[in-house]
């Protein structure tokens, strides 16, 4: 018979959900300015997937935007629009080749056409047999996506419940995550996912997002493993 701890363990997230913060404070201890963190954050991006990738995780989850984010300055908001729109269109060609299906959640209604056009081609790519399945959350907002679920439902005219809230919700089509991930050393949630990370084991790290290796993810993983998730239920006795 297989030892329960054994088998959590070798337990692999089908779903890691990651809060990729530090790359300000990465450039400001650097006297860089915060440019530079949100261009180094990009690349970290790309490194983390391929590991995930690597690792068999079927779906990844990356924080890039939050709604809250509007309210920085200007000039660091047109910066990181900026930069996504170039990654966007420079990610777009490889997708293919690195098995990479790569879909956006959030509220975009505030982002500029041109940047939508972006992200409308990077979804059009056709990826039959992803590796691995990428979410990047843009203008994203936990309690937005609670809403606007229950505003379909209301409009469809159906009983607002938890199944129907959760058929609603942006990530329906993907098991909920099991590991989230923050980096940069705060302890919160920033309005993540709020419901989708009700059974997320959380993993808070203090290594700044641009920082972050694929042996930082092992680590992540590492511990994950070692969790005993027990969905508010009695741990099996083995
Ligand atoms: C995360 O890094 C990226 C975004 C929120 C866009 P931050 O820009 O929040 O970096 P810190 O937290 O200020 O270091
Ligand atoms: C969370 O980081 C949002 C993203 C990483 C995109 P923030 O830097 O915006 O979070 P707070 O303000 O420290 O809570
Ligand atoms: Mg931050």
């Amino acid at each position: 018979m297989t030892d329960s701890s054994e088998q959590a363990r070798s337990a692999v997230p089908r779903h890691v959900a990651i809060i990729m913060d530090g790359n300000g404070r990465w450039a400001q201890a650097r006297g860089r300015p915060r440019a530079l963190g949100h261009r180094l954050g990009v690349q970290a991006a790309r490194r983390v997937v391929q590991a995930a990738s690597d690792r068999g995780i079927p779906y990844i989850t990356l924080f890039a935007f939050s709604q809250e984010n509007w309210y920085r300055p200007e000039r660091e908001v047109s910066v990181l629009m900026r930069l996504f729109a170039r990654s966007m269109r420079r990610e777009r060609a490889d997708l293919q080749r690195n098995g990479v299906r790569m879909r956006f959640i959030g509220d975009t209604s505030a982002f500029a056409e041109s940047l939508r056009a972006e992200m409308r081609a990077v979804e059009a790519v056709d990826v039959p047999e992803p590796r691995i399945q990428v979410r990047v959350a843009l203008g994203y907002g936990g309690k937005w996506d609670i809403c606007q679920a229950a505003e379909r439902a209301r409009q469809e005219g159906v009983a607002i419940d938890e199944e129907s809230l959760a058929a609603r919700l942006s990530m329906s089509d993907v098991p909920d995550p099991d590991l989230l991930i923050r980096t940069g050393g705060e302890q919160r949630i920033s309005n993540f996912m709020l419901w989708q990370l009700a059974y997320a084991e959380l993993c808070f790290v203090d290594t700044l997002w641009p920082d972050f290796e694929a042996s930082d993810l092992d680590a992540a993983l590492g511990w994950f493993a070692r969790r005993q998730r027990r969905f508010g239920r009695v741990a099996e006795s083995r």
